[in-house]
């Protein structure tokens, strides 16, 4: 198929000084899965199956690299509480790890498929989840299998939080959690993550959880620096993370550490904006040279959001950044958080991953915050939404 009379095509492939490589009046060609050809539709090669963007933006397909997708019940009471005023903290969690174990795996698995069409009604192509509110060999092993059957990025997140029976024995948790749990789980994930903060896990805590991550050949990834300053980012960068998701609290030498490193700088400001916290500072780390990626983080504790439209909104409103840099953000970065180099860019041999913009510039995603901007979506070359 031939998508032509692209008003503005965003790329992802470097241009000269554009990071984005805008094509305007551009075309796409697409065969099976895979795009094919890209260039100026005056120059497409001809096609029998062709289909007239109307003048309309196309941006690779959003990849966000961070979501919390396996749990069941919603924790609507806490928002409402924490918008009178009530502080988020961590321990909310077991509410929801509460409500998810009480699950059937079909209850689970609906509610996960609604999640994740929804999120593809809003362009995204590719979801990471997490999982996390099982939190027993049991229950996490069913949350990677079920995850693992809607996305191949399945995060093993059983360093969520300490649950209520082992409040009195985080040692054996841990073990638990490094040992029979990681067993069961690692052969249905790709990833290992830990929540490391003041209520959750220490530094030392997090590098243990790791390290017994890439020793089952996991990719290490970690929930840093949220709710206050802390090592999580020495930590993950120490460790070779994929990337490390939050970075509210950073220091100069956190920044620094970042920038010198392959480690992505995942920011997650639907987060902030649904606990009315301050927001990460996206400037720095850019003007530093680190990498950024944004995600939702959808979960129904934090953030119970699924729209990446909304996260480069927030992103250019909020953390100072530019359009351009929230879409980047939004799709080739989320592609380095998850190590992906066949998504995230729109060139010959990529996986067709893309989303057809109702606005004729990408820069509409922020200059008109929630409106419904998504007119369709391709994911591996099929129309998705
Ligand atoms: O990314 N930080 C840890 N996990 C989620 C919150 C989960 C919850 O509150 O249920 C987060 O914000
Ligand atoms: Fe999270």
């Amino acid at each position: 198929m031939l998508i032509t009379n692209i008003g503005e095509l965003t790329t992802n492939v470097p241009s000269g000084e554009d990071r984005l490589g805008t094509v305007t009046d551009a075309a796409v060609l697409i065969q099976g899965e895979r795009i094919a050809w890209v260039g100026p539709a005056a120059e497409a090669p001809a096609h029998t199956d062709v289909m007239d963007a109307g003048g309309r933006a196309v941006i690779p397909g959003f990849v966000d690299s961070h979501a919390h997708l396996v749990f069941a019940g919603d924790r609507a009471d806490e928002f409402e509480a924490r918008m009178s005023g009530v502080p988020y903290a961590a321990g909310g969690i077991r509410r929801t790890v509460a409500a998810t174990r009480a699950a059937s795996d079909d209850a689970l698995r609906r509610n996960l498929r609604r999640l994740v069409d929804e999120c593809a009604r809003q362009g995204t192509t590719t979801i990471e989840v997490k999982t996390g509110y099982g939190l027993t060999v049991h229950d996490e092993a069913r949350a990677a299998r079920l995850a693992a059957e809607v996305t191949p990025e399945v995060t093993f997140l059983g360093a969520h939080v300490v649950p209520a029976e082992y409040a009195e024995a985080r040692d054996d948790y841990l073990d638990l959690v490094t040992g029979p749990m990681l067993h069961a789980v690692a052969p249905h994930a790709k990833y290992i993550d830990v929540f490391c903060e003041t209520g959750a896990f220490s530094p030392e805590e997090a590098r243990r959880v790791l390290a017994a991550g890439i020793e089952h050949g996991l990719v290490p990834r970690m929930h840093g620096n949220q709710l206050g300053p802390g090592e999580g980012v020495q930590v993950a960068v120490q460790m070779g993370a994929a990337s490390v998701d939050h970075c509210t609290y950073l220091s100069d030498d956190d920044v620094a550490a970042l920038a010198g490193s392959e480690t992505v700088a995942t920011l997650l400001p639907g987060v902030e904006f649904s606990t009315r916290s301050p927001y990460p500072d996206a400037r720095r780390l850019i003007d530093a040279g680190a990498t950024v990626a944004i995600a939702s983080d959808c979960n129904p504790g934090s953030c119970f959001t699924s729209s990446m439209p909304l996260m480069v909104a927030l992103a250019v409103r909020e953390m100072r950044m530019t359009p351009s840099e929230a879409v980047w953000a939004a799709t080739a970065g989320g592609a380095r958080a998850l190590r992906r180099d066949d998504i995230g860019a729109i060139a010959p041999g990529m996986r067709a991953d893309l989303v057809v913009l109702d606005a004729p510039t990408r820069v509409h995603l922020a200059y008109r915050p929630g409106v419904p901007l998504i007119d369709s979506v391709y994911k591996d070359g099929v129309p998705v939404a």
